[in-house]
């Protein structure tokens, strides 16, 4: 297992500001100043330079997802790897890796067409986070845990079965759930498959077996108490940012959380409590139901 977390995404958004309002304001992030030729904002949860690479765009949603290598050697397999299966990989410019702060990447499209940048060496940021909120931090890992990514994704993988193939096969993620939740009469089938890093985060990518119009289902952020996520949920009550799932714990990870509809379309989950996993004693689930309480959607 090669990949140790999904380290950034990158979004389209019409209106960056609106979304480096809703990431400080109601998420409690930190804006990273950093200067960019190409009008992109940038959010802070740790130290990495920055977790989320906010772009004007005209199409708003998920536009890339930055997956961490921890050593050029362990990159490098993998980009063989995907190239020996007849995958296109772009090589970063050096202006380009720069500007993710990364040593080295490549792009490349899973095979239901979600971008990838597979990345090592990335340069941190060792001035202190700090909420504008005050979070006491958010959860992206520590000395016992190691770097555990910026939370987790969802992406939509209408071509199911060969995009798992290709995560677990060549990228080297590992399942730890799958999941056919219970839909309302003339919903779409679903399935999601969940699957976990080279860290104990219970999942760090998952697959839903459906199309999605932002290109992601959602993203998910975690805190280290109880009480933030309350007050995230007063925070967002009170400026009127759509709650679109009640609190609620999932079964898989054990997250207690609430989703919002942020700016683009793109839907939060702010949680507490996620499952930190021993992979080398753990058995893949399957799960019928996607909450042991709570969570009542309404998208
Ligand atoms: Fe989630």
């Amino acid at each position: 297992m090669s990949v140790a977390s999904v380290g950034y995404l990158r979004l389209g958004i019409a209106d960056p500001s609106a979304w480096i309002e809703f990431g400080t304001n109601i998420l409690g992030l930190m804006e990273a100043p950093r200067p960019d030729d190409q009008g992109a904002r940038f959010l802070r949860m740790d130290d990495h330079p920055f977790r989320f690479m906010v772009e004007p765009a005209e199409k708003e949603g998920l536009t890339a997802t930055g997956l961490e290598f921890r050593s050029k050697d362990e990159w490098q397999a993998t980009c063989d790897a995907l190239t020996a299966a007849g995958f296109e990989l772009t090589a970063g410019s050096a202006d380009e890796a720069a500007r993710r702060c990364v040593s080295g990447f490549v792009s490349t499209e899973d095979p239901s067409g979600n971008l990838l940048e597979l990345y090592y060496g990335r340069a941190l940021d060792y001035t202190p986070f700090n909420s504008p909120l005050g979070v006491s931090g958010f959860v992206t890992g520590n000395e016992l845990t190691g770097d555990m990514g910026f939370g987790h994704a969802v992406l939509p993988a209408p071509n199911t079965e060969e995009t798992l193939e290709y995560y677990t096969d060549l990228i080297g993620l590992g399942i730890s759930d799958d999941l056919t939740p219970p839909m309302p009469e003339g919903a779409p089938h679903t399935r999601i498959i969940f699957m976990h890093a080279d860290n104990p985060r219970q999942h760090s990518l998952a697959l839903y077996n459906n199309p999605h119009p932002a290109g992601v289902v959602h993203i998910m952020v975690e805190v280290e108490t109880m009480d933030e996520v309350g007050l995230a949920m007063d925070r967002a009550k009170a400026a009127d940012v759509p709650i679109i799932a009640s609190l609620g714990r999932h079964v898989n990870d054990n997250m207690c959380s609430f989703y919002v509809m942020a700016p683009g379309g793109i839907a939060v989950e702010f949680g507490y409590d996620g499952l930190l996993v021993d992979w080398d004693n753990y058995t893949q689930t399957t799960s019928t139901i996607g909450d042991l309480w709570g969570h009542e959607y309404n998208f």
